[in-house]
Formats: C-alpha cells, sequence, structure tokens
C-alpha cells in the first residue's frame, strides 16, 4: 500500500539512496545472500516485523530481506537512533516503515504497533533488544487477563501499557492470535538475548528463537569492534572534545566494553574500568587497563556504561563528578545511568541529544543523548562493514526459522558454527585476507576437516 508509512520527510531519499550505495559496497555478506538467494527467494510468504535501529546499514539489510522474497514492515527500536534520510529510501521504495529521529516513547510504541500491521498478520520477528517480542507477549498476558507489570524498561510502564490497552480496544484478541501466529525471533543484542533465555527458562518462550548476538560473528565483532569505532565517533561530534590525555571510566569489561576502552584508548585518553565480573577484570587489567570501583574514579572527564544492567552511574555519582564531566551510555537501555532523577535538576539543551544539567552544587556534567545509546544518538552507529557480519546472521536465522522452523523446539538456539564461519568468509576478500587451506593430514592432525567447522563447540575466540 502507497504512502504506509510514517518518516520525517520523505524527499529525504535521494540523499538515503546515495548512502546506501555506498554501505552496499561495505557489506559483502549481505549482497552475497542476495547473488546466492535471490532467485530462489527462500523468504517467500515470510511476514517479517522488523525492529532495529532504521540505519542506512538497515535499510541494506531490509532490501536484502525484500530481495530474498519477504514482506517486510519495521520501526526502530530506540527514539534517536533513526537516520531520517535512511527511513526515507526504505519508504520510497513501498517497504511500510515508522520511525523518525527524536520520537517520542508514545510514537515509539505506536510505530511498533503498527509495524506489526501486515493485513494478513506477520509470522516472523526480527528483533533487536526484545521491544517487538515483548509486546506481543505482554498484550497476550493482558489479554488472558494476567498482570504485565513489571515490564523491564520500568519508565516506559505506563507508555507501553496505554498502547497494550489502546490495540486491545481496537482489535480484541489480536496479540493472542498474533504470537500464535508468529513462527519465531531472531534476536540481535546482548540485552535482548536477556530476555528471551528468561522466557525459556520460565518456559514462557511462544516460538523458536535464534540467538544471533552470540554468533561469534556478531557479539565479537560488532559488539567490540564496531563500539570502538562508534564510541569515540559519537561522543565527539556530540562535544567536540579533546580526548587525549583526558581520563575515561568504561563500566563493564564484556564485548561492548572492550570495544568501547580500545576507542577511548586509541584517541589517547587514559581509561579505567569498573567491572564485577572476575574474568573480565582480570582481561582489564592483562590489557593494561586500571580496573577500579566507580567511586574512585569520579574524578574522570568521562564516563562512559557498556554493561546492559541497570544503576550503574546513580545520582550521587553524577554529583560528585567534576564540573562538565561527560557522561553517556552504549548499552541498549536507559536505566544505565538514573537519569530519571536527574528530572528535577536544571537542563540547558546545547543541540539535540546534548544536554548540560547542574547539579545542586553548581558543576554541571554534560549527558549524551539522554542515557540512550550514544554511538547511536550522538553519531551513526557502527560503520557497514561490521553491521554486515551481524545482519548476514539475521537474515540466515530468519532463512532457518522460515524454512526449517518445524525442526526447533520452543528454545533460544545459536546458528551452527558452519554458518558462522561461512559468514566470516564473506567478508576476508573485502579486507584483502587469504585463508590458509589444511591439507587433509593437517586437518586429521587437529581433529577438523578441511572444509570446517574448525573449532570445537567450546571454543571462545
Ligand atoms: P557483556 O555481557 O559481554 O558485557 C557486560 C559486562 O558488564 C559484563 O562483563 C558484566 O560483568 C559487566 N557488568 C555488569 N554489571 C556491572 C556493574 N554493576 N559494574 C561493572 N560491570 C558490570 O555484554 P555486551 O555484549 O558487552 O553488551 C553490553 C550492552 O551493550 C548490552 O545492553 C547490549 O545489548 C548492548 N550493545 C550495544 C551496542 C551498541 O552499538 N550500542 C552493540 C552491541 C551491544
Amino acid at each position: 500500500m502507497a504512502g504506509d508509512y510514517i518518516v520525517k520527510d520523505i524527499a529525504l531519499a535521494e540523499f538515503g539512496r546515495k548512502e546506501l550505495d555506498i554501505a552496499e559496497t561495505e557489506m559483502p555478506g549481505l549482497m552475497s545472500l542476495r547473488k546466492e538467494y535471490g532467485d530462489s527467494k527462500p523468504l517467500k510468504g515470510a511476514r517479517i516485523v522488523g525492529s532495529l535501529h532504521m540505519t542506512i546499514q538497515t535499510a541494506v539489510l531490509i532490501e536484502t530481506l525484500v530481495e530474498l522474497g519477504a514482506d517486510v514492515r519495521w520501526a526502530s527500536c530506540n527514539v534517536f537512533s533513526t537516520q531520517d534520510h535512511a527511513a526515507a529510501v526504505i519508504a520510497a521504495a513501498d517497504i511500510p516503515v515508522f520511525a523518525i529521529k527524536g520520537q517520542s516513547l508514545e510514537e515509539h510504541w505506536d510505530y511498533l504497533d503498527r509495524s506489526f500491521m501486515f493485513p494478513e498478520g506477520p509470522n516472523l520477528i526480527l528483533d533487536d533488544g526484545g521491544d517487538a517480542t515483548l509486546y506481543v507477549l505482554l498484550g497476550a498476558r493482558a489479554e488472558a487477563g494476567e498482570d504485565i507489570i513489571p515490564v523491564p524498561q520500568s519508565e516506559e510502564e505506563e507508555v507501553i501499557k496505554a498502547q497494550i490497552a489502546k490495540r486491545m480496544k481496537l482489535s480484541p484478541g489480536w496479540f493472542t492470535k498474533t504470537r500464535d501466529a508468529i513462527l519465531g525471533v531472531s534476536e540481535e543484542t546482548t540485552t535482548g538475548v536477556h530476555r528471551l533465555y528468561e522466557l525459556q527458562k520460565n518456559g514462557q518462550l511462544p516460538f523458536p528463537a535464534i540467538n544471533v548476538n552470540d554468533s561469534v560473528t556478531k557479539s565479537k565483532f560488532d559488539n567490540k569492534y564496531g563500539c570502538k569505532e562508534s564510541l569515540v565517533d559519537g561522543i565527539r561530534r556530540a562535544t567536540d572534545t579533546m580526548l587525549a590525555g583526558k581520563v575515561a571510566v568504561v563500566c563493564g569489561y564484556g564485548d561492548v566494553g572492550k570495544g568501547s576502552a580500545a576507542s577511548l584508548a586509541g584517541a589517547g585518553a587514559r581509561v579505567k574500568i569498573t567491572e564485577a565480573d572476575p574474568i573480565c577484570a582480570l582481561q582489564a587489567s592483562m590489557d593494561g587497563f586500571e580496573v577500579v570501583l566507580l567511586e574512585e574514579a569520579l574524578d574522570a572527564d568521562v564516563f562512559i556504561t557498556t554493561t546492559g544492567n541497570k544503576d550503574i552511574i546513580r545520582i550521587e555519582h553524577m554529583r560528585e563528578m567534576k564540573d562538565m564531566a561527560i557522561v553517556g551510555n552504549i548499552g541498549h537501555f536507559d536505566n544505565e545511568i538514573q537519569v530519571a532523577a536527574l528530572k528535577n535538576h536544571k537542563w540547558t539543551n546545547i543541540k539535540e541529544q546534548v544536554d548540560m544539567i547542574e547539579m545542586p552544587s553548581g558543576s554541571r556534567i554534560i549527558l549524551l543523548s539522554e542515557g540512550r545509546l550514544l554511538n547511536l544518538g550522538n553519531a551513526t552507529g557502527h560503520p557497514s562493514f561490521v553491521m554486515s557480519a551481524s545482519f548476514t546472521n539475521q537474515v540466515l536465522a530468519q532463512i532457518e526459522l522460515w524454512t526449517k522452523g518445524d525442526d526447533y523446539n520452543n528454545d533460544v538456539y545459536i546458528l551452527p558454527k558452519h554458518l558462522d564461519e561461512k559468514v566470516a568468509a564473506l567478508h576476508l576478500e573485502r579486507v584483502g585476507a587469504k585463508l590458509t587451506k589444511l591439507t587433509p593430514e593437517q586437518a586429521a592432525y587437529i581433529g577438523v576437516t578441511p572444509e570446517g567447522p574448525y573449532k570445537p563447540e567450546h571454543y571462545r575466540y
């Protein structure tokens, strides 16, 4: 249906298309899937709801899914991450999309609802952070008369409840019917995957789920090397601050923390780490970073949360920070920093997604993207090349769920290693890497076959 979209300005489509053309040259994994499956159209009949940052890279993903035969409707999974020219180019291609950079929370949940509105209903979800999955499951619980509170993002609770109530009134029974028609979900990120395993543990997962995040070619690349490029990009575009010589604290040293610390260190900052896990704390130490308690490092210049956990930087921390300390989050949700506790302080908006907030003492902090992920709020997220690896996993996961869904139980799965290796292999040529071929003797000696997989399941990379 023409005009089935909400974007900032459809006239941005021309600019979007030019950037998309460049991105395609950096996304060899997706482009080779188009070549491999463009004729056979394995996703024919699939009606995919996408809830993932509406960026230029995502536009290449969307057009790949469509080229493989799918019908797609899209919303962003974050209020600040949309690139309006990327949304415009998708809308101009007659693919329904509902995303505007800076949309309100009410609009966010309304747009997510709209992304489900296929005339025949959706049958697959492609999720980032789990909001699309959450929406259907909470709604179905509400229809069954069950309590749907607390939801994970507590500050959004009222908005989510209101949106669910609206849909229940408009289309009674819709959530249950939709949940029962969904054949599976593929989930992009650590936080969303965490929710899926919780559902599985509690016997509440109503369809199979593929954990894309834990493909090696996703979390060990996107979360790490992606943040290595996009964290400092976000801080610079927001503040133009000189990072060399400054002290930066990175909270968390998982995959995103490792990339974030490398990003800041690469810019010349002196980086300190906080960690709760002794293994990651030891890794940080051996990588040359001082591992500290946040309370002991409040005289730093920059603070970045990367934990996927809540209440990491609290109000009492922000009150102790030096004047003009920069505070930002690169984890999925905004509850890593206690932004709600700042609401009754004096806010001065500097520009979009950059605010100066005055503490009772008179000292100020610069808060990026209101505590939402700053690499997508203040910059344009990860570069295309690394997103190609992530999204190639996403497309393979969708093909798997659509063509072999019956082989799966209602559990969380990781793509098999041969597909993980395939994703990596598709990206070698672009970086000029040449792969050594194992002789049959060598392969036998290390217990693999010359065609792979090259590592046992327990190998950790
Ligand atoms: P991870 O689980 O590998 O790392 C998180 C680390 O934080 C763990 O090592 C954990 O021990 C540590 N941690 C937990 N609570 C802590 C506390 N109170 N203090 C200090 N450390 C603590 O997770 P990963 O993959 O690094 O993802 C982190 C977050 O980033 C997730 O929300 C994920 O969804 C998100 N993400 C964001 C991306 C972006 O582009 N902005 C890209 C990929 C993931």
